[in-house]
């Protein structure tokens, strides 16, 4: 057996690691600044918490694009012509859909993008009860990659739809790559409704992102938890606690694991060493202006079109042309 190693310092101390998600742990733990990335957030327990989060009073994201995508729905989908394409990146539960297709049956057909088959499973069946004409086409696949559209429906004119404000998971720069996967997808003259969350008061955005029963803690928390079950490593997630800080510089939220002692961790036969007060960063959340969103989308090849704004402008939900 091999034996205990310390920290692993290049990529070639990583070569044995074929697990991706192993992989990613250990790198990310064996910089200066410890990392992890928040796409990991996402276990089953994750997804549950998630949820659970986005009905926490303070997290007001959720509630208020549902709201303006409700009160705007008819807007929003009045250059969505006969016979076009909706596709949703990440569609989980598909369910803010619904306050879109509500207004646009039953002559488009719908194709959701997630990585989680089972999601997309319950999703279709849910649309099928309540829209028994409409033709759902399911993908199972990473959105961040380009998707090839199923190839007789490929033709048609599409509207993309990515809510959320998933989108501030991503540096700027990312985004503006992802976006221009999206304009590949979407293609010349398409249409991408986008839910971005706005610069506000940071008293708003720490109390979001640290509500009072404790449910994003629990979130940021769990990661430590599935590396424990899925990495058998031995992080004691009492040794941590949650911190999320508004940086004003980069314009994002951060969120932290923060070792509250010195102690080691193992996991897959490294070993890692936490000081106390030294943290680990699991998570950033950028938040925008309506112009700075639109020139990283501009930037990315589309063309700022509409944008829905609600009254307290906490959120926005932007309408984009691929040029
Ligand atoms: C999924 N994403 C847009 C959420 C956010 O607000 O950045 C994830 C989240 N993290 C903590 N609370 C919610």
């Amino acid at each position: 057996m091999r034996r205990t190693q310390t920290l692993a310092k290049s990529r070639d101390d990583l070569a044995d690691i074929e697990d991706e998600f192993a992989f990613s742990v250990i790198e990310g733990l064996s910089k200066a600044r410890k990392v992890l990335p928040c796409r990991y957030f996402y276990d089953a327990r994750g997804s549950e918490l998630f949820e659970e989060i986005t009905r926490q009073p303070e997290y007001y994201p959720t509630r208020t694009e549902a709201r303006i995508l409700e009160e705007n729905a008819d807007e929003i989908v009045e250059n969505i012509g006969d016979g076009e394409l909706l596709v949703e990146f990440g569609s989980g539960s598909s369910l803010k859909t619904e306050i879109l297709l509500d207004r646009i049956l039953p002559s488009v057909a719908y194709v959701p993008i997630d990585v989680s088959e089972a999601a997309l499973a319950d999703a279709k069946a849910r649309l099928a009860k309540r829209y028994p004409v409409l033709d759902v086409r399911p993908i199972v696949a990473n959105f961040s990659r380009a998707v090839t559209l199923p190839p007789d429906l490929g033709e048609r004119r599409k509207t993309g739809f990515f809510p959320g404000s998933t989108i501030g998971n991503l540096s700027p720069r990312e985004a503006e790559g992802l976006l221009a996967v999206f304009g590949k997808v979407i293609g010349k003259g398409g249409r991408l409704i986008i839910g971005v969350d706005l610069k506000k008061d940071p008293r708003i955005l720490i109390d979001a992102y640290n509500d009072a029963s404790g449910v994003t803690a629990a979130f940021n928390l769990n990661l430590l938890h599935r590396i424990n079950r899925e990495l058998g490593a031995n992080f004691d997630p009492d040794d941590f606690r949650h911190e999320a800080v508004y940086d004003p510089q980069h314009g994002r939220i951060e969120m932290h694991l923060v070792s509250t002692s010195d102690h080691r961790v193992d996991i897959c036969e490294r070993s890692f060493r936490f000081k106390a007060g030294e943290s680990i960063h699991t998570e950033n959340s950028y938040k925008y202006t309506v112009e700075q969103f639109r020139d990283v989308a501009c930037a990315s090849g589309w063309d700022a079109q509409r944008v829905w704004i609600d009254a307290k402008r906490h959120f926005s939900v932007h309408e984009l042309i691929w040029r």
